[in-house]
């Protein structure tokens, strides 16, 4: 018999529903809420609020597009955490209303976990690209920065991560100061293709083992316009592209160059990256140079899975059904929860 997952996504400022059927994505729907744009950044009440109204629409349009009917969805998975607490909950309480209502077993899934498992959606029954254990996940959003070593899909163990600020918090924070829109990762992306990369150098950190930290780079950047627009107040505009393409190769060679370190500490050469940094080009660039200069297997995401969607949140509830790892009723939200 088909195994059917619903579902949902609510941790951050994107609401979204996804079927999938035996691994197999049927439909992926996501609402972003565009409210944010003017403050620069996600504000929690507003983002809670616009779940709320997203939430049954984004829910209805995602078993109407995968061509099934409520009654066929085997059981529903929901993001429990982290992310933000009053859009976590909306998610959860619409998924233990659903379970209810249809009668059917509840998944509670791990966000980061997701993003990782987002490589095993399947968009055909055949299709065989997935990672083979064990591998190793570069996983990089707005709010982290982890290089995962994953040996089963319930098996993750984080070798490393940011001490501080996220990769995409980097891009945000320093697009923000060039007065830029939000978010800021995918303008600069846009932008560095005009500029020089090695026009401005930046402080890179030196943090131990494998781990990260991007707040020195932040700080760096800003005191680099500070100084530079104390001499000429059009410092920005003058230099915006190569500013854009210097940030961005400093980030994508500090990701980079522990990402290496792993590597070779390991001797896992399997590597993939998942997040909304893994939508970068340079990123993803870096990627496909390391493939070919040090033979690397790697997984770059379809864009539609980087960044926060319910694709992921259904693969992995899926695998946990099959596990009979089912949530109870009363399971409360976690803001904060490690992979
Ligand atoms: O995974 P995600 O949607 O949300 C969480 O943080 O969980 O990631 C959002 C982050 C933002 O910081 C955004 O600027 C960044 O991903 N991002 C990018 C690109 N697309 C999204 N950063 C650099 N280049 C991009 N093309």
């Amino acid at each position: 018999m088909s195994i059917t997952i619903l579902g949902i996504e609510s941790s951050c400022d994107d609401t979204s529903a996804a079927v999938i059927r035996d691994g197999v994505l049927l439909s992926n729907v996501i609402a972003s809420q565009a409210v944010h744009e003017s403050f620069g950044g996600v504000v929690p009440e507003l983002a809670s609020r616009a779940h709320q109204q997203n939430i049954v629409p984004v829910v209805s349009e995602a078993i109407k597009r995968s061509g099934l009917k409520k009654e066929d969805i085997s059981a529903v998975a929901f993001t429990r955490g982290p992310g933000l607490m009053g859009s976590l909950l909306v998610g959860n309480s619409f998924a233990k209303g659903f379970a209810l209502s249809q009668q059917i077993p509840l998944v509670d899934v791990n966000h980061l976990q997701a993003h990782v498992l987002a490589h095993f959606i399947k968009d055909e029954p055949n299709q065989d690209t997935a990672p083979k254990y064990p591998f190793l996940c570069l996983l990089v959003s707005g709010g982290n920065s982890q290089i995962i070593k994953v040996e089963a899909y319930n098996k993750m163990e984080v070798i490393g991560q940011t001490i501080d600020d996220a990769a995409g918090e980097a891009f945000d924070k320093c697009a923000k100061v060039m007065g830029l829109g939000y978010p800021g990762g995918p303008i600069i992306d846009k932008m560095a293709k005009e500029g020089d990369p090695k026009k401005f150098t930046f402080n890179k950190p030196h943090i131990p083992e494998l781990n990260y930290s991007f707040s020195g780079l932040k700080t760096s950047f800003l005191y680099l316009l500070r100084d530079e627009l104390a001499k000429d107040a059009d410092f920005i505009e003058k230099n915006k592209y190569d500013l854009a393409a210097s940030l961005q190769y400093t980030i994508v060679e500090i990701l980079m160059d522990k990402l290496r370190k792993a590597v070779k500490q390991t001797g896992i050469k399997e590597v993939a990256v998942a997040g909304g940094v893994s939508a970068n080009s340079a990123v993803r660039g870096a990627f496909m140079q390391h493939a070919e200069k040090y033979g690397w297997k790697i997984h770059l995401p379809k864009f539609s899975y980087t960044t926060d969607n319910a694709a992921m949140v259904a693969i992995t509830g899926y695998y946990k059904y099959l596990d009979g790892e089912f949530c109870d009723i009363d399971a409360p939200s976690f803001s904060r929860v490690e992979i």
